[in-house]
């Protein structure tokens, strides 16, 4: 149903402003937000709900869909499906249905990236996956004295540090530098229009495949094949090329790193005839080529990877994703490994963007055609300020002759209710999304008209309110909230009411369609039999029309399940299903691996009556068919839509969970373009996760910590991943207030992050943004921590540091400090020190790998050592917050004796902190800012088991399972561990039922488990 929407006014930001500046006070975080505070549930389409004084939301129309990271707009449809797998909440990797659809999801990008083997890397970032592949090729890399990275000037590629060297803009990278390790840079032959496939030449493949070889020459003059000539371009081309040459013959640079399009440098294209001769060359040289489709990745252009549109003949090497990916993604052909913990609700959320934008690509040509024809139209007339219009697929930007107004289009763009970005120094840079139609673009480009008038002409525009109709997305929650409510009682083994759920669906779809629902039996069914058959010969051309014994089928099924919409006397709509083994002559369904699950249902048909198109009566007749089916007791939904033509009923089958079962092509035996059919799968009701007895720290919620005010609460950060670098709500800056306060006052200081890398990465940088600039402070970046000690793996610091692979930063690594040796390692420790070459010292009062505590007394005299050579002392208390490491103090930090200087903190999913002294603090604006900076999901999980978990309770309950976890194990022979407040390990044998609680690492059972897991575990093994 539509609603109005107002827009936003001027004072939406003053409003902003004053509650923004109440969580800037005392240093908490830097004064970096844009001045709206979001408002998610109410967000719709293109429009960004924000808050306004009055109470009320009011929409600010997003023209960057958030840096290009809704593909769908806000609140879109399918993304509910992410709530109904119970692993996005609780974020567990770890069963059969998240194995499954990862499955799922490297098949699909497998068919889009076209390679003959496929492996994903799950991430946090653009940074860290690039930082990730980057550390791949440094892994493999040929010449073993290889340490540079080549990229190109005008690039970006994220802000760890060695991607911020291979970040062109010197005043995002020079702050930061360290001399030794720069990237290298060539120069990018960029150009002025969109029109990437270029004129061929002769011989271009056969010149610069062999360009590593000493008499490599490149030809007096080149061929054109065909009569266009772009000899400019060429000639910038060649010479861009061979300053890449020049590099890569010296045979230190281990990789390059190229966007296919650059973004943030200025929406900078690139040629097809460009990229073909440098991948040629990257690989006759044996160095690597990442395409970095951070930003253009999933359908930004035209193609699903915007290299696709190159039409090259070779594979890069890996393609990195984020953005819309909506999680870090590194896409290898080899099975590479690092360990990152990621949020699985951002992956989930990421398999179904994917393929839900990969349905809509005739769309998104669509959209393309008419933004040219209005961007062309809106050059022209102000042609005397801007040239270089360029579109491709969603993306589209111009450049403006006087740089100096690019500040002053920015500026004012709030106050004409518009978000767009600058890019490059002269570049306004604009992306749409599927939400978008013809008449946002016309609301788009009239603002954008109202912005340069302002700006260019003087006029300020007459300050109507502005107001827009839309979906109110309400209506979405609704349904959900229905739908999830069930689950979650069943899962929790609480008493739901089977009819009275049914009826309250039932009448919710009764109400708002104005018919009658039935759910038909073999009595009813004779009613409509004939009405049926009629029905599908209305609706369907022969070959489509579902037989009416099909039908017959499931209502002589007492299994079968038929749902039929009436209106006086007419079918509005139908969907039917029965038990899938009732369906063996059904087109590939023997393949389907749960075909004789007596538990999986299979729907045979959903048909809505022309006259009801358009008021999601299919899409709701199918929430209430699985909410029949749950309560009936079936397990999971399946059946097939055909590939692009069954778009839409596909996106309602993944708003509510479904994913790939398995994929047919060339399914349909006809001459349509699409005849391909996805076959899916869905879960009907919740199943337990199993019990884990180990990873708490990315599984910090667990069954118990759910109930329904709290999903309800959840959903709207579950479904919008919004960039927290740019706009966030007041929760969010309440539950990141709430996370600081827990930590010792002159502490509270910092930034929210994506995980341990990405904190590593901004402590590092802010630690020595300090020793840069001030002169009391020695200029070192070599780093110490001890052996075992970890701090994430996806970036080359955290490697680094936590001794995964060999070491690219200068690093001492010491011996692990226990009760034994701590005197022996305080000595060494003290040697090293002395020599005043070190950055800083890292530690884990509770080791997360092997969950040892760390004597205080060592941490004691590490502090006095660390400030006595004026060396910065940080913690990562991953595994010792939450009173793990000192059941009275929530961080170790808290206790004043061991207090260390900065620290950081995973908080499981994509949420983490990094804090440290006033002194270490960096307070500029966007000098540490990541796209996402954490999500704001992960960082309400966290906040909720803090609210609602006290102190005394976990005490109770952890000393309870330790007791009963020693009783458990000491019947058994040579079994030994080392337990404190019910966290640490054991070492022995295990009997198999006990062994798959566990992790099992480096020959200890490690025992970490969350508040709820202690509670499951209790349930199972506390016998009087
Ligand atoms: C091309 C490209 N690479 C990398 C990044 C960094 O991504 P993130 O901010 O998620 O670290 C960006 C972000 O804008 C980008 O556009």
């Amino acid at each position: 149903m539509d609603k109005v929407f107002r827009l936003t006014q001027k004072d939406d930001q003053e409003f902003a402003k004053e509650k923004l500046n109440f969580f800037y006070r005392d240093d908490l975080i830097p004064a970096e937000k844009k001045t709206f505070l979001t408002d998610l549930k109410n967000s719709f389409g293109p429009y960004l709900g924000v808050k306004a004084s009055t109470g009320d939301t009011h929409g600010l129309m997003d023209a960057s869909s958030q840096i290009a990271t809704f593909g769908l707009g806000f609140n879109p449809q399918p993304f509910f499906g992410t709530a109904h797998h119970l692993e996005s909440w609780l974020n567990r990797t770890d069963t059969e249905n998240f194995k499954h659809l990862k499955k799922s999801f490297t098949d699909f990008l497998k068919r889009k990236i076209k390679w003959e083997e496929l492996h994903l890397t799950f991430c946090n970032s653009g940074a860290e996956a690039n930082e990730i592949a980057l550390g791949y090729c440094y892994r493999n890399r040929v010449n073993s004295f290889a340490n540079k990275v080549l990229a190109f000037e005008g690039s970006f590629h994220g802000r760890m540090q060695i991607t911020l060297s291979a970040t062109w803009n010197p005043s995002k990278r020079e702050p930061f530098e360290w001399k030794d390790y720069l990237a290298l840079y060539s120069p990018f032959p960029a150009m002025t229009n969109d029109e990437i496939n270029r004129p061929k030449l002769k011989n271009w493949e056969e010149v610069w495949m062999v360009s590593s070889s000493n008499d490599f020459q490149i030809p007096k003059k080149w061929e054109f094949i065909g009569k266009k000539r772009d000899v400019d371009l060429l000639n910038l081309e060649v010479s861009c090329l061979l300053n890449v040459r020049n590099h890569l013959i010296k045979g230190d640079v281990f990789a390059i790193l190229a966007e296919p399009m650059q973004c943030e440098g200025g929406d900078r294209y690139g040629s097809d005839r460009f990229f073909q001769a440098l991948l040629l060359m990257a690989k006759s040289f044996r160095v690597p080529l990442i395409f970095d489709e951070v930003q253009t990745g999933f359908n930004l252009g035209r193609d699903f990877f915007w290299h696709k549109s190159f039409n090259l003949n070779l594979s890069p090497d890996f393609v990195t994703c984020a953005k819309k990916a909506q999680v870090g993604l590194v896409l290898s052909h080899d099975p590479f490994k690092f360990n990152i913990d990621f949020s699985v609700a951002s992956a989930i959320r990421g398999y179904i963007h994917g393929v839900a934008i990969d349905q809509s690509q005739d769309k998104i040509l669509e959209l393309e055609k008419l933004t040219r024809k209005k961007l062309t139209a809106f050059c022209k007339k102000f042609s005397k300020y801007v040239e270089n219009p360029r579109v491709y697929g969603l993306a589209f930007g111009f450049d403006i002759f006087e740089k100096d107004h690019l500040d002053k289009l920015i500026k004012v763009r709030f106050d004409h209710s518009l978000l767009y970005s600058p890019a490059g120094d002269k570049t306004l840079r604009f992306r749409l999304n599927l939400s978008f139609k013809e008449k946002d673009l016309d609301y788009l480009f009239i603002n954008l008209e109202n912005v340069f008038k302002e700006v260019y002409e003087g006029k300020v525009r007459d300050d109507q309110p502005f107001y827009v109709k839309s979906n109110d997305p309400k209506e979405d929650y609704d349904w959900h909230e229905m739908l999830l409510e069930t689950k979650l009682k069943n899962l929790q083994g609480k008493k739901t009411n089977g009819k009275e759920a049914i009826s309250k669906i039932k009448k919710h779809f009764e109400k708002k369609h104005k018919v009658t629902l039935h759910l038909l039996n073999k009595n009813s069914f004779k009613t409509w039999r004939k009405k049926i058959i009629q029905l599908e010969k209305e609706m369907y051309e022969p070959a489509r029309q579902t037989p009416i014994e099909e039908f017959d089928k499931v209502i002589n099924d007492p299994k079968g399940i038929a749902l039929l919409a009436e209106v006086k006397g007419k079918i509005a709509a139908i969907t039917f299903c029965s038990p899938i083994q009732n369906y063996p002559l059904e087109r590939g369904l023997r393949l389907d691996p749960f075909f004789n699950d007596k538990k999986t249902l299979y729907i045979i048909d959903t048909t809505v009556n022309k006259k009801h198109h358009g008021a999601k009566m299919g899409r709701d007749i199918k929430y209430v068919l699985y909410k029949v089916a749950e309560l009936k007791g079936f397990e999971r939904m399946h059946g097939r839509n055909r590939v692009r033509m069954a778009a839409s009923m596909l996106k309602i089958n993944l708003s509510l969970g479904a994913y790939e079962n398995y994929y047919l092509p060339e399914d349909y035996p006809d001459f349509e373009p699409y005849r391909d059919v996805i076959c899916y799968t869905s879960s009907i009701n919740w199943k337990k996760p199993p019990l884990n007895l180990s990873n708490a720290t990315n599984a910090p919620l667990g069954v118990s910590d759910l109930d329904s005010s709290f999903v309800n609460n959840q959903l709207p950060a579950l479904i919008n991943k919004v960039c927290l670098s740019n706009m966030v709500s007041e929760s969010f800056l309440t539950d990141v207030l709430d996370i600081f306060s827990l930590l010792p006052k002159d502490l509270r200081h910092g930034y929210t992050t994506s995980g341990q890398s990405e904190a590593v990465d901004k402590l590092i940088k802010s630690i020595w943004y300090k020793y840069k600039n001030d002169k009391e402070y020695p200029k070192n970046i070599k780093l110490l921590t001890f052996k075992g000690h970890y701090f994430g793996e996806g970036s080359f610091l955290s490697r680094t540091l936590s001794g995964i692979d060999a070491p690219y930063f200068p690093v001492t690594r010491l011996d692990a400090p226990n009760e034994v040796n701590m005197n022996d390692i305080l000595f060494k420790l003290e040697k090293e020190l002395s020599q005043k070459i070190y950055h800083s010292v890292w530690i884990e009062p509770l080791t997360q790998l092997s969950m040892e505590f760390i004597p205080k007394d060592f941490l004691k005299e590490l502090k006095n050592l660390c400030q006595k050579y004026q060396v910065a002392l940080i913690y990562n208390e991953t595994a010792s917050c939450l009173y793990r490491y000192n059941s009275e103090l929530f961080f170790a930090s808290n206790d004043e004796s061991i207090k260390p200087d900065a620290g950081m903190c995973f908080l499981g999913g994509q949420a983490g902190i990094c804090y440290m002294d006033r002194k270490f603090y960096l307070d500029k604006p966007l000098m540490l800012i990541s796209t996402w900076d954490g999500d704001e999901f992960s960082f309400k999980n966290f906040a909720h088991l803090i609210r609602n978990i006290s102190q005394e309770e976990l005490k109770k309950t952890r000393d309870l399972f330790q007791k009963v976890l020693v009783e458990t194990l000491i019947p058994i022979d040579g079994q030994s561990f080392k337990l404190s407040g019910g966290f640490g390990y054991f070492l022995g044998p295990l009997p198999l039922n006990l062994q798959k609680l566990f992790d099992f690492k480096k020959g200890k059972y490690i025992v970490c488990p969350s508040h709820s897991a202690m509670k499951e575990f209790l349930k199972i093994y506390d016998r009087p």
